[in-house]
């Protein structure tokens, strides 16, 4: 007999179809998330769940029903997911590493770039039919060849990005709380303390995850250190920056513009004022929304939402602690 689970959206065929095979699947068909009771009510007789980071997995959820054997995030981060109560309850949890690296860090450069040369704010310009000839000073940005590019964390994302900076003769100066001696010299990079890095990076691009530390590290305090010229991009989790400390700090001139692929609340509040801001750029968290990659994501999240409902061991755990401890049955 096929184990219940419960899939908390459609996902892309190369996951879909493995569950499909293998489980008797339950697919949430609506665009928008499962509203939490119905979440909670869809879990009662279920052995595994393939969840969505706009699912939260806590607690609750966990003791409505110790058959859950295995979550298995379709996201590489798991901020979603309250993973010491997971740990706690024997319940392996898994999520998709690796496999969105390059895409992300491809769509963050491209946010640095858009920003840096307003590449929005030009197509809005022509748009709108104000273009009515060539201006010296029309739309005039800052270069990105040669400029300071200071990372948030120095994980995959962060390391990709490093690369693709190199390409444009900047000069990487990175922060995270892992000093990586080891790739300094053959990546070209500086270690730097959270202040140096604001005071002298032109871009400061975030590839942290969300925690205790990290929510809200860009506030005034962290704004009033930016160069008033530089460039905030955030492609990680959107409470790792206060919003209205962004507002103030855009508004009035603390930096010269943002662009951002999450937002805190996701999604963003459409009276929020930073969408009045020209110098402010915001996209629905799509940085790892290529159709190749979000197919991977969705095959690794199959494996191991699979592999956890046979009582196998998870291709790739959060909390590969539970297995010392002994995973729930
Ligand atoms: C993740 O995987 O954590 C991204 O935010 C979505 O791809």
């Amino acid at each position: 007999m096929k184990h219940k689970v419960f899939v908390s959206r459609i996902i892309p065929d190369e996951g879909l179809n493995l569950v499909l095979d293998a489980c008797d699947a339950e697919v949430w068909q609506d665009e928008l998330p499962p509203p939490r009771e119905i979440l909670l009510e869809k879990i009662r007789d279920k052995v595994g769940l393939l969840s969505l980071l706009t699912d939260k997995i806590d607690a609750e959820l966990m003791d409505l029903n110790p058959q859950l054997r295995v979550v298995a995030n379709y996201a590489v981060g798991f901020d979603n997911i309250d993973i010491p109560a997971a740990t706690q309850r024997g319940l392996p949890i898994g999520n998709t590493p690796g496999v969105l690296t390059d895409t992300t860090a491809d769509f963050a450069f491209t946010m640095l770039m858009s920003a840096a040369r307003r590449v929005v704010e030009g197509a809005d310009y022509v748009r709108a039919g104000k273009w009515k000839t060539w201006g010296p000073k029309l739309l005039t940005g800052i270069d990105i060849h040669g400029a300071t590019l200071g990372l948030i964390g120095f994980g995959r994302i962060g390391q990709a990005m490093a690369k693709r900076a190199s390409g444009f003769d900047m000069r990487v100066l990175y922060y995270d709380q892992y000093r990586r001696e080891d790739l300094e010299k053959s990546m070209g990079v500086v270690y730097a303390d959270m202040d140096t890095l604001l005071h002298e990076s032109d871009f400061v691009s975030i590839h942290t995850d969300l925690n205790e530390s990290t929510r809200h590290m860009f506030n005034n305090d962290a704004f009033a250190k930016m160069k008033s010229s530089a460039v905030l991009i955030n492609s990680a989790r959107g409470p790792i920056i206060d919003p209205a400390a962004l507002y103030d700090a855009l508004s009035s001139g603390k930096i010269r513009a943002a662009a951002l692929d999450v937002t805190e609340p996701e999604p963003i509040h459409m009276d929020s004022p930073l969408l009045t801001l020209p110098n402010c750029l915001v996209v629905p968290h799509i940085a790892s929304a290529s159709i190749a990659t979000r197919g991977k994501m969705a095959e690794m999240a199959a494996k191991n939402l699979i592999a956890g409902v046979n009582g196998e061991r998870l291709p790739t755990p959060v909390n590969p602690e539970v297995y010392e401890k002994g995973i729930r049955k």
